[in-house]
């Protein structure tokens, strides 16, 4: 983190480029510290569509990455949408393209497409469906029995979603390389140093890590449940950024990460340097191409419209 003088500073900086740009900086929880400290609003990858779809600003610097840029450009066509950095993307989302999809669809044109939002403007509009970690089950749940799924592009998730639904779908391999790292070995290890601590976990974790859950949760979830149990130790299985909200949060509780590798390179690839220099260049600005436009806006707007 940087020292307190700087961060004030870039924050005097920040505020008055705002103010001239009529912007409002979102960040999610997987930022750094920094950053968290210059936004006016830290959400999960739900919390940021919804914020970015209400909001009153002329301009949106994003800090997260590239298809939360992206869900906030879709959402708001005619705000200018920035990425607080241009190489910022999610390997995961980079596991499924339009054209495969469009493949598969081929095969069985009449399936329901639910995408994960970690999937390319182009991914989303060959689906019928958006859902985030907070609301797949929800989303799964509001499609008519007897209906094939193709849940993409999160195999962790998909697995979650069948477990706790009861419905059978096709789920595609994609992962994210830093929830699926994590070990059923580490979380014993984790339990073993910290008898007490309540486990709570992103379902992007392998299944046999999330069946070790107190709690399955997005990372909003996850705070909200700290926020409200009366435990006072959590073992935490999720990117590393979040440890910076939980203990603002919940000052008089503790939390423990299993791992060290659990953070997100590319997350981490904002700072609020650049907050500030993208508000001075207004670059880069999220492009989404007009023939994939529409269709992507109605399967997020058909996943807010559930909830
Ligand atoms: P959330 O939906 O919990 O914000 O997670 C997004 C993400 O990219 C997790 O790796
Ligand atoms: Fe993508 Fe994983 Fe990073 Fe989330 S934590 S942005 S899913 S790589």
């Amino acid at each position: 983190m940087l020292p307190q003088t700087e961060v004030s500073q870039l924050k005097e900086e920040i505020m008055r480029l705002k103010k001239e740009r009529n912007a409002v900086i979102m960040a999610h929880y997987y930022q750094s510290p920094d950053v968290h400290e210059v936004a006016d609003f830290v959400g999960d990858s739900l919390e940021l569509a919804r914020k970015a779809a209400t909001t009153n600003a002329d301009v949106i610097v994003l800090c997260g990455v590239h298809f939360m840029a992206e869900s906030a450009a879709i959402l708001c066509p005619d705000k200018t949408v920035l990425l607080a950095e241009a190489q910022a993307g999610c390997p995961m989302a980079d596991m499924v393209t339009g054209e495969m999809v469009r493949e598969r669809k081929k095969q069985k044109p009449d399936m329901v497409v639910v995408s994960y939002v970690n999937t390319t403007a182009e991914v989303k509009a060959e689906s019928d469906i958006c859902c985030t970690s907070a609301n797949a089950v929800k989303i799964v749940q509001s499609i008519p029995e007897g209906k094939e799924i193709l849940f993409l592009p999160d195999r962790n998730l998909g697995s979650y979603v069948m477990k706790k639904t009861g419905r059978d779908m096709m789920v595609w391999d994609g992962f994210c390389c830093v929830h699926n790292r994590i070990k059923p070995e580490e979380i014993t290890k984790a339990k073993q140093a910290h008898p007490s601590a309540i486990v709570l976990i992103h379902p992007e974790c392998r299944p046999e890590v999330v069946s070790m859950a107190d709690c399955v949760a997005s990372t909003a979830g996850i705070i909200a449940f700290a926020r409200q149990s009366e435990a006072k130790e959590f073992i935490v299985v999720t990117e590393v950024g979040i440890l910076y909200q939980l203990r603002k949060a919940c000052p008089d509780k503790e939390f423990y990460l299993p791992s060290e590798t659990l953070l997100c390179a590319n997350m981490k690839k904002i700072t609020a340097e650049k907050v500030k220099n993208v508000l001075e260049t207004m670059e880069p600005k999220i492009v989404i191409q007009t023939d994939i436009y529409e269709k992507a806006l109605q399967s997020l707007k058909k996943m807010l419209a559930v909830g």
